[in-house]
């Protein structure tokens, strides 16, 4: 594709990532077009087509009715659930089309590296949802490692609270709570964290041991008297920080992002809708096998440790990185004790230097989803797909790492990462 000319994005899936995609790129006609999309929901399709702003915009009822067609689109966007990307990405390849893939990659280490081998070997362009890598916050703290200010990394420590809320939302309740029909958590939320960990290191993990599970979401934990369903009269009610019928109040933009008509709806069909919805169970009550809190021990082919933790119990994410020359302090913990988003503490003098960063307000994700949007045109010119910011080659490294974790978890092994790749390719 030339640069000038505007990339056309087509999509098999009009979900909740979809839709921010879209709307990030119809504020950049000069540089996108929003050609076609396909899912089986009528609604949806219909949300996508007003997104797309054009009036020749084409509908699909699914990814077969799509790709049965001539090529429509120079990129696909995978905006499907966890388990059918696979089959989605390797058939929309197939056809001839780049790919922006949602992560995870795939559910599953062996599939993973089969679609990086499709890739390859059909020249494929496939750039991962990993929207961290363009916040203005990582890439200030990626700029700073890069600068050589901290020196060597030699240790660090990493953290992402997803916040208890947004656990009971999506790995209780939600889309991913039952890992086997989905992804283990440290992939499905955490594959981010370990992305953008060994793109700081700049050096491939090799070996990792990692422990976890379910501490608090699970029956045992359950106030006395709660029963399965919130709209069953809990005895708790209002006091339970996980109450369905937040989603009526003050977590009202949570239900947007599963309730199609929760702008539209009375509180009076909300209700009704929760009964039965998976979103108006007791916390305590579900079938969930996602854990709530899981710790990675990692060491990396130049000399550096690091540690990592998942937990359910904090909000945001936090980084210390010890280098040889100074440490690095950053993310929400520096934000809400010393005001400003980063901190270098420099060894020889003990000056402390203290960034703010200008975040971007527009999508989710501190100006991930923004920015990936905004770089996707320059991103599909590069001559070599592994050149991509965030390209499939780069991306597989972040689930191998997660992969690894999560066989380490179950088994109580020390993970050589070489290994795991050896027996899966
Ligand atoms: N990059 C990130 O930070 C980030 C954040 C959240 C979710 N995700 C990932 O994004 C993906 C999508 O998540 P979501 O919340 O938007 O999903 P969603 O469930 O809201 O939407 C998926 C859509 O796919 C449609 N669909 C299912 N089968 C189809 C088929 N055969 N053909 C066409 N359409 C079909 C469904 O009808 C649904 O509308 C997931 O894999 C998720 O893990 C990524």
């Amino acid at each position: 594709m030339n640069s000038p000319q505007r990339l056309r994005l087509a999509a098999i899936g009009c979900g909740s990532r979809t839709f921010i995609y879209f709307e990030l790129a119809a504020k950049q006609p000069e540089l996108y077009e929003i050609v076609a999309a396909a899912d089986h929901n009528a609604a949806r399709r219909a949300k996508a087509r007003a997104l797309s702003q054009n009036p020749a915009f084409r509908e699909f009822t699914d990814d077969a009715a799509i790709l049965a067609e001539p090529k429509l689109a120079d990129v696909m966007i995978i905006g499907t659930q966890d388990a059918f990307h696979f089959a989605h990405a390797s058939a929309a390849m197939r056809k001839g089309y780049d790919l922006l893939l949602e992560k995870p990659i795939s559910t599953n280490l062996r599939d993973v590296l089969a679609l990086e081998k499709l890739a390859r070997d059909l020249g494929r362009k496939v750039q991962v949802c990993h929207v961290l890598r363009y916040t203005p916050f990582y890439r200030r703290v990626k700029d700073i490692v890069t600068s050589g200010v901290l020196g060597k990394i030699v240790t660090f420590e990493a953290t992402e609270g997803v916040e208890p809320w947004h656990q009971g939302h999506s790995f209780v309740r939600g889309h991913w709570s039952v890992t086997e029909k989905a992804t283990p958590m440290i992939i499905a939320k955490s594959c981010h964290d370990t992305d953008i960990l060994s793109w700081l290191v700049d050096s491939p993990c090799v070996s990792l041991g990692s422990f976890g599970g379910i501490m608090h979401f699970r029956p045992e934990q359950a106030p006395a008297g709660a029963p399965a369903r919130c709209t069953d009269g809990c005895p708790v009610g209002d006091m339970c920080l996980y109450n369905a019928h937040r989603y009526l109040g003050d977590r009202k933009n949570w239900l947007e992002i599963i309730y199609d008509r929760a702008k539209t709806a009375t509180d009076a069909e909300i209700v009704d809708w929760l009964k039965t919805s998976p979103w108006g169970r007791c916390v305590y009550h579900c079938d969930n096998t996602a854990v709530d809190h899981q710790t990675l021990n990692m060491s990396f082919a130049s000399g550096a440790t690091g540690t990592f933790t998942m937990t359910a119990f904090s909000e945001g994410r936090d980084l210390a990185i010890f280098g040889t020359k100074a440490r690095l302090l950053a993310g929400e913990r520096v934000k809400r004790t010393a005001g400003c988003d980063i901190v270098i503490d420099d060894h020889a003098t003990h000056t402390l230097q203290r960034i703010t960063i200008d975040h971007e307000k527009d999508g989710w994700h501190g100006g991930g989803d923004a920015g990936l949007v905004r770089s996707l045109h320059a991103e599909f010119s590069k001559a070599q797909a592994e050149d991509m910011e965030s390209s499939l080659q780069k991306s597989v490294e972040s689930h191998l790492m997660g992969f690894a974790a999560e066989e380490s978890r179950q088994t109580g092994r020390t993970m050589n990462l070489a290994e795991v790749r050896a027996r899966l390719s």
